[in-house]
């Protein structure tokens, strides 16, 4: 397959890239990214030679950019561009309207267009924030209803049902996923758990939002990358996948275990202000992914968190470049010449 994959210079999209790469052979992939403030082309650098991956540095809200690239041989497309930063979407959601909701369509409609008569296949990449906050018990199915409570899962909720929509109305044959929390390599330092991990290692507080009992699924990375290639292989047109790690934590237990790898005091902890509408819990129920593709999470908590804190431990050049600013510059740089 030549694979079109939207965001890959992110943390998920190009821990995607690197594991299609590597377990099909036959495989190429185009990479389409804006380069926003998450997106670092460092996190492919080792691709850069490869035969069988190209960058190309644009917007999926650009529709003549997004038809052109759409005509180039492309069997399907992996939609992880987004604006992912809950906090950001409070501060300003603006980002969030133009390229989750925009930006999706775009891409939906250039597909409609340019292939009426055999479309190709779309995987939108959802996330289980769609479904709202759970209570103490029960975890969202597929069949949960859709309440977001942020403007980024509002804004991924809005795409996600258009996505549907290009299915029952013009039979694109696309696909949905709807994943936990995910950690692990080249995860932007704004994010719970890389932002724990780099704070500890410079003594820096780790702030907790309220009480720090709000309740995460969290996933290893490359454990969603093996789902969701499965998904695109193998999965059924028009339908949702939940994905899941099986590893509900609070976020006070995952700020320990961070603590406790490092060998660092817990006094590091400092409880902060809340974030305003704050979901409580998730949780996933993945048995439809498991019964129908046979997937499931490979990594314990445990085992993902401690091979995450070695990840970091051992590239602190990245995430400083990254928590300085640095990376920015040199990158627009290098792409606004070409
Ligand atoms: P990320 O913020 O690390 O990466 C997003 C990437 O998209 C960046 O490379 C950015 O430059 C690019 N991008 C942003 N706007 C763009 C635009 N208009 N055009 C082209 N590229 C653009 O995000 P992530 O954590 O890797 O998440 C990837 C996807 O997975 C998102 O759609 C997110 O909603 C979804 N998701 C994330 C999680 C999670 O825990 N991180 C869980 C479930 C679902
Ligand atoms: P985050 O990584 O932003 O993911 P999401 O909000 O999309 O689940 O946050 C994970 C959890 O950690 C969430 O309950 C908010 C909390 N959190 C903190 O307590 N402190 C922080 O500095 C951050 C970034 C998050």
């Amino acid at each position: 397959m030549n694979i079109l994959v939207t965001g890959g210079c992110g943390f998920i999209g190009s821990n995607f890239i690197r594991f299609v790469l590597e377990t099909h052979q036959e495989d190429s992939i185009l990479n389409v990214d804006k380069l926003t403030y998450a997106g670092n082309p460092e996190n492919l650098s080792d691709l850069a030679d490869s035969p069988r991956y190209r960058f190309v540095w644009a917007d999926i809200s650009d529709a003549p950019r997004m038809e052109a690239l759409l005509k180039e041989g492309i069997d399907a497309v992996v939609n992880f561009a987004a604006e992912s930063h809950v906090d950001r979407s409070i501060q300003d959601p603006s980002a969030f309207i133009r390229t989750n909701i925009n930006g999706t369509y775009v891409l939906l409609e250039g597909i409609r267009k340019l292939f009426p008569k055999k479309p190709i296949r779309f995987l939108h990449i959802s996330t289980d924030e769609v479904y709202g906050s759970l209570g103490e018990r029960g975890a969202f199915t597929e069949e949960t209803p859709l309440a977001p409570n942020s403007p980024y899962s509002a804004s991924k909720t809005a795409a996600d049902v258009m996505v549907r929509a290009y299915h029952r109305t013009y039979g694109l044959p696309v696909l949905i996923t709807r994943c936990s929390n995910n950690y692990g390599p080249y995860q932007f330092p704004e994010k719970l758990i890389p932002l724990m991990i780099s704070n500890a290692l410079e003594d820096k507080e780790l702030p907790l939002y309220g009480d720090g009992l709000h309740i995460r699924d969290w996933i290893y990375v490359e454990d969603h990358c093996r789902a969701l290639d499965l998904v695109l292989r193998e999965g059924r047109d028009g339908e949702v996948y939940n994905i899941g790690g099986q590893s509900e934590r609070t976020n006070l237990s995952v700020a320990h275990a961070i603590l406790d790898l490092l060998g660092k005091p817990r006094s590091l902890i400092r409880f902060v202000t809340d974030r305003p509408g704050h979901d409580r819990r998730y949780a996933i129920d993945f048995s439809k992914i498991r019964r129908e593709l046979g997937w499931e999470p490979l990594r314990t908590f445990e085992q993902g968190i401690a091979r995450t804190v070695e990840w970091y431990v051992t590239h602190e050049p990245w995430w400083r470049k990254i928590k300085s600013g640095a990376y920015l510059e040199y990158y627009r740089s290098m792409y606004e010449n070409r």
